[in-house]
């Protein structure tokens, strides 16, 4: 018996030390550039994986560094039940049935005049997983294996003082693509040290990453893969309008190395009280604007490629350097550590964006290192690229 039991124990063990051999391989890839610098997520938390959707929730929203990994598809869709109620079909919406975006009225969005003229309400039914984001706590990190982590129907939303979070490798997909307002894939609101990297957004109702108006503080978004590809299109040609949202109220945020493609307005809009350093970004077949730039943001873009971009920068209503001649650029040095580096235009518009006051805000600051234009890394950027 002690014999048989010793046996038993020791296979046991084996096995233990099989699937612990496993779970040590997962890990965090790289570190974060730019000023999400110092990110560490779950730091050294062993990774694990949950079972069901149920339990991925739990260990996004607890007390607990974790680091959580994604090896499958969890798909909330239907989790929370759908609703119908009155939404509407906004002015933009001139291809009803054929490709167009309808609304749900968030914050009274299709009453306030956001709407347009000529807005007549409708009955939408959404699903009301894709609405609001699985909370995520402080030092996590939520990374997919090869290119199977996927969220279907739900996003994440880091909030109310939650941070030091990596996001990296993980494929967020359809909240409710129909429809304006059908959802957020990843919502930072009121938050700090968060780094988002290598991962895919696709068939995103609303924004694929908004920076709420709380301050988000250090931000590092890089290596995702924004595909704006739609049959739900706000601008009725195919393409995502909303892509990128920030304008929090603190924010330092930079986008390094991301594939921005087949989106037609708010890649990125910009605002509220934010230092943004976009570098080595590649934007393709966007069909309206690249950056609007609104009042309060301070932005450098260097060394990106606009490839078939209509409009680089809709408008400039705060301040905005796009690295305009080698010439120009020297003044870069001394705030950045380098000079900055032109961008590539192929069949694009002009960027434009002179103002150089605001580049001392980026003296001593951790800020990210760039490269020619023509190395932006469209084909490294995305889930299962790493
Ligand atoms: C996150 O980790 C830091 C550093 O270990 C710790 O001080 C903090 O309490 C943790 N936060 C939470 C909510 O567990």
């Amino acid at each position: 018996m002690k014999f048989a039991a010793a046996l038993a124990l020791a296979g046991a063990m084996a096995v233990d030390a099989a699937v612990l051999g496993e779970r040590a391989a997962y890990a965090v890839k790289g570190k974060p550039e730019g000023f999400a610098t110092g990110t560490t997520g779950g730091g050294s938390a062993a990774c694990v994986v949950p079972s069901s959707t149920a339990q991925l929730k739990t260990w996004l929203a607890d007390n607990v560094a974790r680091c959580i990994v994604l090896d499958k598809e969890f798909n909330f869709k239907g989790s929370e039940g759908s609703v119908t109620e009155n939404g509407c079909r906004p002015a933009s919406n001139k291809c009803p049935g054929k490709g167009g975006q309808d609304a749900i009225n968030k914050a009274s969005w299709c009453t306030n005049g956001n709407a347009g003229a000529g807005v007549t309400t409708i009955k939408v039914t959404y699903d009301k997983a894709g609405v609001a984001g699985l909370t995520v706590g402080s030092n996590k990190s939520i990374i997919g294996v090869g290119s199977k982590g996927v969220l279907r129907g739900k996003g994440l939303r880091i909030a109310n003082g939650a941070k030091n979070v990596i996001i990296q490798n993980i494929h967020i997909t359809e909240l409710n693509p129909q429809y304006i307002w059908g959802g957020d894939a990843i919502t930072l609101d009121g938050t700090d040290l968060v780094w988002i990297d290598h991962n895919k957004f696709s068939l995103i109702g609303r924004q694929m990453i908004v920076l709420g108006n709380g301050a988000s503080n250090r931000v590092t978004i890089s290596n995702n893969e924004f595909d704006g590809v739609t049959s739900w299109s706000a601008t009725c040609d195919g393409r995502h309008y909303w892509a990128i949202y920030l304008t929090g109220s603190s924010d330092l945020v930079t986008m390094k190395g991301n594939y921005i493609h087949h989106t037609s307005g708010r890649s990125p809009k910009t605002g509220g009280n934010s230092l943004i350093h976009a570098v080595n970004n590649y934007w393709y077949a966007n069909s309206g604007h690249a950056f609007d730039n609104g009042a309060g943001a301070n932005v450098i873009a260097e060394g990106n490629v606009f490839q078939n971009v209509v409009t680089p920068l809709l408008e400039n209503k705060g301040q905005f350097f796009g690295g305009p001649s080698t010439a120009a650029n020297a003044v870069c040095a001394a705030n950045l550590g380098h000079t900055c580096v032109t961008n590539s235009f192929g069949s694009s518009g002009t960027l434009g964006g002179t103002n150089t006051g605001f580049l001392a805000k980026f003296k001593g600051k951790s800020v990210a290192s760039v490269s020619a234009a023509s190395t932006a890394p469209s084909t490294k950027a995305g889930v299962g690229k790493i």
